[in-house]
């Protein structure tokens, strides 16, 4: 054959084959896409272009109270409410509020979390009106007491840490100290109760090793890493809407400054998903945080989102755990390590945490918020192989993880009171008709909520409860403050996440459910809830956009 032809079917070759390379990842890339919930949960980078172009407005005091088109008298009505909720916030709350105002220019946390309670276009002159103490003095049985002496049922959970109840988690502190004070806060040399802490995880997740951490963010992001090094492969899928700590790369979009190049975020329960997880060669792990069983795909709900009635959240454990399963034979078929964060939900919902609640093991688990007793921490437990920081035949090929408060002895103390108080009969008895408990308390309380015709209704995963609103609203978020105002304690995403300890008795969750009852019936002859056909959640939706463009455009 001339020199010539060989060339040009080379040529032709290479060519083809570069053009079938093109459609293999163009392919790929399709089914990236497609694995990809169409929120802007789901697509971080332009959730976090569109976020930097939302210009700052407000509602002047006029408009604050008829946001949604209400007649004079509903606005009228609403301003009144308002009044004299400020007047007794301002009153009940006086001390708490004081010191929350002197603290509020030097703790960036208190400007952030007063910022972010409600919609931005409500923001300021809720926060002058009905301002929220930041401080509290003391905690008894479910209650927490502010500086005024006002007792609150809590529902704020300390963020999930409390499971067990404010007075167990003291005990456990001073006892914890107490095993440990010979030594003290030395750091590098253990203390000896390490190891029976170590023993009792090992039993509890069902894994091989242990690693200690300060935080749950922290051991999110040391499971990463291990998986990353042991799959030699760079890219971590999370799921749309999760909450995996503030590390970069669990948390790409908004309030991430940069983005993550080595996180795919995809949809949660979808066969999209578990196309992709079957056919991208990049993935070392997959990240589960099985809260997000109670409202797959959407983020962790809070007040200052609620610009309508669109929150949503539903609760369907044999869905989800078939779906565990599902994405666990899909990561061992493809070498995938599986890792559930369980810094959440661990201890909570089962002694053996959600590798128990849905029947499905991981291959590496992380705990935190309650394990520390009350302490911080964050723990990686999993396979041995998994664990290895080193590799026996590269020894400058390491996985490197250190922090100087890992294994603090106080930490381990007060974690080894919590791990023992799991094995006594009472520690045990908790978890007994645990969801036959907390289901029938919402169920209860949905019933009389609807009995009364009041727009919201809670859904839970166990003691896990979010709120949502059935009627269109521009006011949702107003709820939180009546909610406080009847002696109900909630966190700064107010009605979004409400955390119930798991020491609540009938009695106390009777006294709950009346108070919330109460504050409902109040917001609602305050006329917050006022509805008119024309009121949709998608006609809310659009006047926000329209407000938004008009200024962005023209102010
Ligand atoms: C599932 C999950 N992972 C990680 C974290 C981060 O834990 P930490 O706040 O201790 O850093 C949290 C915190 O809420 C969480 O809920």
């Amino acid at each position: 054959m001339a020199a010539w032809a060989t060339t040009t079917l080379a040529l032709y070759g290479a060519g083809g084959a570069a053009v079938a390379a093109s459609l293999f990842k163009l392919r790929r890339r399709l089914e990236l896409s497609q694995a990809k919930h169409r929120s802007l949960a789901g697509h971080s980078r332009m959730a976090r272009r569109l976020a930097a172009l939302v210009p700052f407005y407000e509602y002047d005091e006029a408009r604050f109270f008829c946001a949604d088109g209400a007649p004079t008298d509903v606005a009228q009505c609403r301003r009144a409410g308002f009044e004299r909720l400020s007047a007794l916030y301002k009153t009940r709350f006086a001390e708490s509020i004081r010191r929350t105002a002197e603290a509020a220019d030097i703790i960036s946390d208190l400007q952030f979390t007063g910022a972010y309670r409600v919609p931005f276009q409500f923001s300021r002159y809720t926060r002058k009106h009905l301002p929220s103490g930041a401080f509290m003095q003391s905690t008894e049985g479910v209650t927490i007491t502010d500086l005024d002496g006002n007792r609150f049922y809590d529902l704020t959970g300390s963020y999930g840490v409390n499971v067990l109840g404010y007075g167990f988690y003291k005990d456990a502190i001073e006892h914890g100290a107490a095993q440990v004070r010979e030594l003290g806060p030395v750091l590098g040399p253990y203390h000896p109760v390490i190891v029976e802490n170590v023993k009792l995880l090992k039993e509890i997740s069902g894994l091989d090793e242990i690693s200690f951490h300060m935080s749950g963010t922290e051991a999110v992001m040391q499971a990463v890493r291990l998986a990353r090094y042991h799959t030699r492969r760079s890219h971590l899928v999370r799921f749309c809407g999760a909450y995996h700590g503030w590390w970069g790369d669990v948390q790409p979009g908004i309030g991430n400054p940069v983005p993550a190049h080595e996180t795919h975020t995809l949809k949660d329960m979808s066969g999209d998903t578990l196309r992709v997880l079957r056919t991208r060669r990049d993935i070392a792990c997959v990240l589960v945080n099985p809260l997000q069983a109670l409202h797959p795909n959407a983020s962790a709900p809070s007040d200052s989102a609620l610009l309508d009635s669109g929150r949503r959240a539903h609760f369907d454990k044999d869905a989800y755990a078939a779906w565990l399963k599902e994405l666990r034979a899909v990561c061992t078929e493809r070498n995938i390590v599986l890792i559930f964060d369980e810094v959440f939900v661990g201890f909570r919902v089962a002694r053996g945490g959600a590798q128990e609640y849905f029947g499905v093991r991981a291959d590496l688990v992380t705990y935190g918020k309650t394990l520390g007793g009350g302490l911080p921490i964050g723990v990686v437990c999993g396979r041995h192989e998994l664990m290895k920081r080193f590799r026996d035949d590269r020894p400058a090929d390491i996985c490197f993880a250190r922090g100087s408060f890992n294994s603090h002895p106080y930490v381990m103390g007060a974690m080894n009171e919590f791990l023992h108080h799991l094995h006594t009969p009472a520690g045990q008895a908790i978890y007994q008709n645990l969801d036959g408990t907390w289901n029938a308390r919402a169920e209860g309380l949905n019933a009389r909520l609807r009995a009364e015709d009041l727009p919201v209704e809670v859904a839970n995963l166990s003691s896990i409860w979010t709120v949502y609103y059935t009627r269109p609203s521009r006011y949702n978020w107003m709820f939180q403050y009546y909610l406080r105002a009847e002696g109900l304690a909630l966190s700064w995403v107010g009605t979004g996440r409400l955390i119930f300890s798991l020491n609540y008795t009938e009695a106390d969750f009777e006294q709950v459910a009346e108070r919330f009852v109460a504050a409902a019936k109040a917001m609602q002859r305050d006329g917050w809830w006022w509805s008119h056909p024309e009121l949709t959640n998608k006609s809310i939706r659009r006047a926000i956009l329209k407000e938004t463009i008009t200024r962005r455009l023209f102010a």
